[in-house]
């Protein structure tokens, strides 16, 4: 599959996230990434279903919303009412896993599980078949602008062996730290679903960000470049 490019809206004006969108759209965004906090799971508080409501209706690109809330299958119905097309959930803190994955699948939504840096890939091993995607995490959950995890690198290499290994073709999507330096370790690890939030609005042209990191994803991808 291509390397998608998905802009967190974590790091931009949250009084002008219409603008904000739509200049990554500009530039080439692929998926647009909300990062749901309840103050609990993570030590940051964000935003829920009623922003995923107004985003959903200045977005022309799916939404991917990334909870970082503990008892997040209580609110998997209410985040696809509000038009999420991709909710990832962290395996650290579903008790039933399996159901809740199945669950967001149910309301037609794709079903992804995320992975804190300190939790093994073998988390996820039963329910490889399942889901539709992995969220590597490569900071710490909660805020923006944190430093790469090295180590994310051959994490990432291990659960695309894992998924291999159990015949899923779900992508493998990393989030914390990605930038115009780290893109392309990843990207040549096997992600194929990039999370960039301080890169993207922290630079004065979101636009042109967008459109730079998507290049060298592609390229280091081996995929054709965009315009
Ligand atoms: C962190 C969030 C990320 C965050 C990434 O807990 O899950 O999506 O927005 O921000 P950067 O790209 O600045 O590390
Ligand atoms: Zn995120």
């Amino acid at each position: 599959m291509s390397v998608l490019i998905a802009p967190s809206i974590l790091s931009a004006d949250f009084a002008a996230l219409g603008d904000a969108i739509a200049a990554v759209e500009r530039g080439g965004a692929d998926l647009i990434h909300v990062d749901v906090m309840d103050g609990h799971f993570v030590p940051n508080i964000t935003v829920g279903p009623p922003v995923v409501t107004s985003l959903r209706r200045v977005t022309r690109v799916p939404l991917d919303v990334h909870l970082m809330i503990e008892h997040a299958d209580r609110f998997i119905e209410a985040f696809a009412a509000a038009g999420a097309a991709m909710i990832s959930v962290h395996v650290e803190g579903m008790t039933h896993l399996h159901r809740t994955l199945h669950a967001i699948k149910a309301l037609g939504v794709k079903a992804g599980v995320a992975l804190n840096p300190a939790t093994p890939v073998v988390a996820i091993q039963e329910v490889a078949r399942d889901v539709d995607f992995v969220l590597v995490m490569s900071v710490n959950p909660g805020f923006g602008g944190q430093t790469f995890l090295p180590r994310s690198e051959s994490k990432v290499r291990e659960v695309r062996a894992l998924l291999d290994g159990a015949g899923s073709r779900a992508p493998v999507e990393v989030d914390g730290g990605v930038d115009a330096q780290t893109i392309g370790g990843v990207v040549a690890a096997g992600a194929r679903i990039l999370v960039a939030g301080s890169a993207i609005f922290g630079n004065a042209d979101p636009e042109g960000a967008t459109r730079a990191l998507k290049a060298a994803a592609a390229r280091a991808a081996g995929a054709p470049v965009p315009r």
